[in-house]
């Protein structure tokens, strides 16, 4: 099955190495849309319009299944965008959201993008909300070990408060999982992983994985060497 994956940058990266973890047997095509990250704080006409062209994209090179690995587009559009395509549209939000409430789990806080918080997509489901602008930026621009991303993780947790889970509402935060919990105990909560346990797509094909990213760059191609360990056919597609 040939499953269509799309994120902004890097960060649906940490979605996409779920599925091959636990799916290895499937073609796998992914858009990151570098060029016009972050989506954090696009307007939602923007979103929409980067989201068509990638789904129509995604479709054209014959993804039978779509994931929005993001978590920006996946709370602003993914209803509209499930009606507009004929193809299965999975989202990061829905299964996240299930997985909270299957498991019982209380007090739960939220990081995410500012359209992400501003959607109010996980209200009623987490208490406290944080949007978190600058982590995308150090992430993209590898700045993942610098004291500036330590210190914006300290102060965003500081806003955040006591929690005992913290969803990363963002693709891209399960990059900072290991700076995240140098500071805090709380348990945190990778969307890919829950993608990952509910996603229903067959797995009797052969592991084939093409990257395309509307702007490389030395350091882009440096972060997803790091990320993926598969071997991987990556070019650039301006949409
Ligand atoms: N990784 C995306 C998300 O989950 C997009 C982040 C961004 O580009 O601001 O929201």
């Amino acid at each position: 099955m040939k499953v269509g994956v799309f994120d902004s940058g890097i960060g649906g990266l940490t979605v996409l190495n779920r599925l091959i973890n636990d799916y290895p047997n499937n073609e796998y095509i992914y858009f990151g849309d570098t060029f016009n990250l972050p989506y954090g704080t696009k307007s939602l006409d923007d979103l929409r319009n980067y989201a068509d062209k990638i789904i129509e994209f995604l479709i054209s090179e014959g993804a039978e299944i779509i994931v929005i690995a993001c978590g920006t587009i996946s709370s602003n559009l993914y209803e509209e965008l499930r009606e507009k395509f004929d193809i299965p549209i999975i989202d990061v939000l829905t299964p996240t959201v299930r997985y909270i409430k299957e498991n019982n789990l209380d007090n739960v806080g939220i990081f995410a993008t500012p359209m992400t918080i501003k959607s109010g997509a996980f209200d009623g489901v987490v208490g406290s909300s944080i949007s978190c602008p600058l982590f995308v930026p150090l992430i993209e621009s590898g700045k993942i070990n610098s004291k500036e991303c330590s210190d914006a993780v300290i102060s965003y947790l500081n806003e955040l408060g006591d929690c005992e889970y913290i969803i990363l509402g963002c693709t891209h935060y399960p990059l900072l999982m290991d700076v995240i919990s140098k500071y805090t105990n709380s348990k945190l909560i990778d969307m890919g992983q829950c993608v990952s346990k509910y996603i229903n797509i067959k797995n009797n094909g052969k592991l084939n994985v093409v990257l395309h990213f509307s702007l490389l760059s030395d350091e882009l191609l440096e972060n997803v060497s790091n990320i993926i360990d598969v071997s991987y056919e990556i070019n650039e597609k301006r949409l």
